[in-house]
């Protein structure tokens, strides 16, 4: 087993291990990128203040997101195909978040179904839902999450059209991959992923498959949105969902401070600051960027998480100072994910806390619920002046 001391670590073993077109998926933001890569760059703008002979006994970073506790404040985002980057990646994922003490969330569009993740696993997890046109498939869906005594919805409000990756096209990524030359060269030098992969029933949209009709293409993702996406979706239309399912509710993709405020009008219980990883509107400001004023437009009235761009156990940190009671992480657990399966998402959890834990240390804290912006130095224009 090699030495794994960072994310970048695992990233590397899982870009070797896992199919091009997976890989391409997960790595892409859409046209230029530059939300994408900004995301992770406005992190490193921020730096940490260093304190001294501080009592650094007993450190914690046991905290609570919508009431629930958590090792640390983080939760794995959802993220779709997951199980074509490792064979039954859902279910092994949220085993993983299971035995840390963080949340899991399933997708929608997930490989693994509601069904088989709530049968593989104890702890409740939460489900991400897309608002689609189909309302009687939409209504079957939350039945099904409700049956699956899933603990929160995480609506997503950023994908009613999907953003262009343009690896995807050239890809043609679809659940399974179809095989042509190109697939079948690169598949034919990842045999630990394909021998897995043959081990397992679970290779098609697992939410989706037998369960919809209409779609001309179930194997592939891009047609499903184009065809279900609810394009009209409203805020009327969001607490329609709510009271539907009537449980705790995740807003997920809000990155402008009037949505924020709508969204915590409506009485949900968190809010998740999102550029959807930089995969939908290329050009929009990061995550961590838009955080301070979203916070302050929400002014207590839900929980403010944010996501895209956390690759360390110090990004989590900074997001904290900054305002965040909770983070998603994306792409950081499926590196571990694809690289080494269920012990590679433990690993890629162990690795962010180790380094959340120490940092928070050294910068004079030993609870994580008592770090504030103090911890930072922010430059002047980091938020940015704009006309
Ligand atoms: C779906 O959520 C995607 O970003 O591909």
């Amino acid at each position: 087993m090699p030495v794994i001391t960072t994310i970048q670590d695992l990233k590397e073993i899982y870009k070797r291990r896992v199919p091009r077109m997976f890989y391409d998926y997960c790595e892409s933001g859409s046209w230029t990128e530059q939300t994408f890569g900004d995301n992770i760059s406005d992190f490193a703008k921020l730096r940490l203040r260093q304190r001294v002979a501080v009592d650094m006994t007993n450190r914690s970073t046991a905290s609570k997101m919508i009431g629930q506790d958590v090792s640390m404040p983080v939760a794995l985002a959802p993220v779709g195909m997951t199980g074509m980057q490792c064979a039954d990646g859902e279910i092994k994922a949220a085993r993983a978040a299971a035995a840390f003490g963080v949340p899991y969330t399933l997708s929608t569009m997930s490989i693994c179904s509601i069904e088989d993740v709530a049968a593989a696993t104890d702890a409740p997890f939460w489900f991400q839902l897309y608002t689609l046109t189909d309302e009687d498939y939409s209504d079957r869906l939350i039945q099904r999450v409700k049956d699956a005594n899933c603990s929160a919805l995480v609506i997503t409000l950023d994908l009613q059209i999907l953003g262009q990756r343009h690896k995807d096209l050239k890809n043609g990524l679809s659940a399974p991959p179809k095989l042509t030359a190109k697939t079948i060269a690169n598949l034919a030098t990842k045999w630990s992923w394909g021998l897995e992969m043959l081990g397992t029933k679970r290779r098609g949209f697992g939410n989706i498959v037998g369960h919809v009709s209409g779609i001309s293409d179930t194997t592939s993702l891009s047609a499903w949105t184009a065809e279900q996406f609810d394009q009209a979706l409203d805020w009327k239309k969001v607490e329609v969902l709510m009271k539907k399912w009537g449980g705790k509710v995740i807003l997920k993709g809000i990155l402008d401070p009037e949505d924020a405020k709508m969204a915590a009008k409506l009485g949900v219980d968190a809010i998740i600051v999102s550029n959807h990883g930089g995969r939908q509107l290329d050009g929009a400001l990061s995550s961590i960027r838009m955080l301070p004023k979203i916070v302050e437009a929400v002014n207590g009235k839900c929980e403010v998480w944010m996501d895209g761009g956390i690759r360390s156990g110090q990004d989590i940190l900074k997001a904290k100072a900054l305002g965040a009671t909770g983070t998603m992480i994306g792409r950081s657990y499926i590196y571990g994910l694809g690289a080494m399966g269920q012990a590679g998402v433990t690993k890629a959890l162990e690795v962010m806390h180790k380094e959340l834990e120490t940092t928070m240390a050294l910068c004079g804290h030993r609870d994580i619920n008592d770090v504030t912006r103090d911890i930072l130095y922010i430059p002047e224009d980091f938020e940015g002046r704009w006309a």
